[in-house]
């Protein structure tokens, strides 16, 4: 019997996190991370920072960095800045050290890592206590070593660090001072970050006499922003492609303008639209119901969590500002809560704490999420309209 040719799976990855099939616009960030390898230590792009608001594609890109560093025969140690960070970019370099080791114990006789149950007795009475940059140092000059037997370009390693908060400052402060002695040795070594703009600032910012950050403040930024609308285009064209399916030309320019070039919508817009294909193609009616559904999506998923933990004041200011097409002056702000500016002004700077907002030209203020005034726009307007009699009728 003749088997039923199999619908293909959907090849948008709209999870958060997730490299997509096609990565769109991103080919310059990726041509210097690989020339910054290649052409050694000290290079800039070698320590870089990724901001960006939420979904703008941040981690797929510190995702990427690792595929780069691959490609060279790079180690790689990928790590989230919760709490105990360096402690698990320690351990993880220990066992790259014991992998890279043939006689392991006989390298490492300096070395006690009691929490590994190493065996003490044969170590000579002083033993300092392992540190990330110890053990980082141990695993550079094995490895070095090698290159130079083995007559090959130095292998290095990437670690990568996302969801760089403010929070875990001080960690972030050991952290950097072991980078700093290894970039000053002239190991090969990169480091990757990545962390909304509002938990990224107030590191890169001076700190009430303590030891700024200063390898942050002279690292690579990397502000990650929209994707240009021509590539959003071809990202999604060569995403159905590779399982056989296409647009008209129509479908694909209604669902290329309704990603807005904003990553997460590209993926949502993307599977939805794929959703409704007929026959082998993506006409404009699957896309316009797609769009619906990946609108809806995006305030679910994003918009919606976002403003649930906040006050009703906050709520309320936030409404106030999606009357306007751009950003948002206080003082308009104000006027439609019914409020004095100092008051407005409070809310505004427990908005801009809570990375709602942020402010733009002097007295301004706007939006930190992409689509958050269409979402507050369709969700909210009735409530808006009886708060604000300024609106029109
Ligand atoms: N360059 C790109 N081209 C196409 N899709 C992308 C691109 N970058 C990211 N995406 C998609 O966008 C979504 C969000 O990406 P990602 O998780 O990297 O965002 P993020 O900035 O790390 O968000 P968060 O701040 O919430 O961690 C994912 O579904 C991913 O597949
Ligand atoms: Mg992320």
């Amino acid at each position: 019997m003749p088997s039923i040719p199999a619908r293909p799976r959907n090849p948008f990855t709209a999870t958060v996190g997730k490299t997509p099939l096609v990565l769109a616009g991103r080919d310059q960030y990726l041509r210097d991370f690989d020339a910054a390898i290649q052409d050694g230590p000290g290079s800039h792009e070698r320590i870089s920072i990724v901001t960006g608001p939420r979904g703008i594609g941040k981690t797929v890109l510190l995702n990427e960095f690792e595929a780069v560093a691959k490609t060279h025969s790079w180690y790689v140690i990928s790590e989230t800045t919760t709490r105990g960070f360096n402690d698990r970019i320690r351990d993880r370099a220990f066992s790259l050290l014991q992998d890279l080791s043939d006689e392991p114990k006989q390298r490492l006789s300096g070395i006690k890592l009691p929490y590994l149950g190493f065996d003490t007795e044969a170590i000579p009475s002083f033993s300092p206590t392992p540190t990330l940059r110890s053990i980082l140092e141990e695993l550079f000059d094995r490895q070095a070593e090698l290159d130079t037997r083995l007559g090959q370009e130095p292998v290095g390693l990437l670690i990568t660090l996302d969801e760089l908060h403010y929070a875990h400052m001080d960690e972030i402060i050991e952290f950097g001072t072991t980078i700093q002695h290894l970039v000053r040795e002239n190991r090969e070594i990169a480091i990757a970050m990545a962390g909304i703009p509002g938990a990224v600032k107030p590191l890169l910012a001076a700190d009430e006499g303590r030891n700024p950050v200063t390898f942050l403040r002279r690292a690579n930024k990397i502000e990650t922003g929209m994707v240009p609308i021509e590539e959003v285009r071809t990202a999604l064209d060569k995403t159905t492609e590779q399982v056989g399916i296409s647009w008209t030309p129509q479908a694909l320019d209604h669902a290329t303008k309704a990603t807005g070039g904003y990553p997460f919508m590209i993926q949502l817009v993307g599977q939805h639209a794929f959703r409704n294909y007929t026959g082998n193609t993506i006409d404009e009616e699957a896309v316009s119901r797609g769009i619906g559904d990946a609108r809806r999506k995006l305030g679910q998923l994003v918009h919606e969590p976002s403003i649930a933990d906040l006050s009703e004041v906050d709520r309320t200011f936030l409404i106030a500002m999606s009357t306007d097409d751009g950003p948002s002056r206080m003082s308009d702000i104000a006027a439609r809560m019914g409020v004095d500016a100092q008051y407005a002004g409070n809310y505004r700077k427990r908005l801009i704490d809570a990375e709602m907002i942020r402010p733009t030209a002097h007295g301004f203020v706007d939006y930190e999420l992409p689509y958050m005034r269409e979402y507050l726009r369709s969700h909210h307007a009735a409530e808006a309209m009886e708060q604000f009699s300024i609106w029109p009728e």
